[in-house]
């Protein structure tokens, strides 16, 4: 096993340790989840059920004979597992690599507790360099871009990606982002933006950074 997969299986191992007994989980979507995922389906037993963030995770959920659950039936969460694309010693994430972008904002506002698992080459001290993903409504993707364009962002459009919700996602680079809770308040006004792929408002309350020497908890 690689370095990076060892870091991400560690991690999702470490995250398994706060599955609340007789719940239902929150899961996320992503290699790292995937680790997640299958060491939920060893205790299938102790839990009620989940809550999934993507088609993907569910599929790999219900093949593990874990019911899948509607949000709407479930109410609040007390926890919810994901990965992240970068993320700062402030559990400040960039997500959105998968296009689960907007489910998992949902899934993390309903939770109680966020638990974000990462190998530790996704540790960065400041936000940008992996490309931040926006999911637009289709109809508006040329006007955002203009928009993110004025705001000294270069966003690419991610061609043949369609969302779980019928949507589009742009990929901006360039950002060099020093205040994550900021820049997500202002991107979230743009008419047509469904998702910012930023997670500062509702940082995860718990990052668990995997290597190839064990886990650190933030
Ligand atoms: C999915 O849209 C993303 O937010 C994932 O959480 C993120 O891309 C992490 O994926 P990996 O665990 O595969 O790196």
């Amino acid at each position: 096993m690689s370095a990076g997969n060892a870091g991400k299986q560690r991690a999702a191992e470490a995250a398994l340790a706060h599955v609340v007994r007789g719940s239902i989980v929150g899961v996320g979507t992503g290699s790292t989840v995937n680790f997640f995922i299958d060491g939920l389906g060893r205790m299938r037993d102790a839990i009620r059920g989940a809550v999934s963030s993507s088609s993907a995770s569910t599929a790999r959920l219900e093949a593990l004979g874990i019911e899948v659950m509607d949000l709407n039936h479930t109410g609040t969460l007390d926890l919810y597992v994901d990965g992240a694309d970068e993320a700062t010693r402030d559990r400040y994430l960039v997500k959105g690599g998968g296009a689960a972008l907007t489910r998992e904002k949902i899934v993390a506002a309903a939770s109680k507790q966020f638990v974000c698992i990462v190998d530790d080459s996704k540790l960065v001290p400041v936000l940008g360099r992996f490309p931040l993903p926006i999911e637009v409504i289709p109809m508006a993707r040329s006007y955002v871009a203009r928009e993110i364009v004025a705001r000294g962002g270069q966003p690419v459009w991610r061609e043949h990606c369609v969302t779980d919700n019928g949507n589009q996602i742009l990929d901006v680079h360039g950002f060099e982002i020093l205040d994550p809770p900021s820049l997500e308040r202002d991107l979230n006004q743009i008419a047509g933006v469904v998702t910012v792929g930023l997670f500062a408002q509702r940082p995860a309350d718990l990052l668990i950074v995997g290597s190839g020497n064990g886990v650190t908890v933030i």
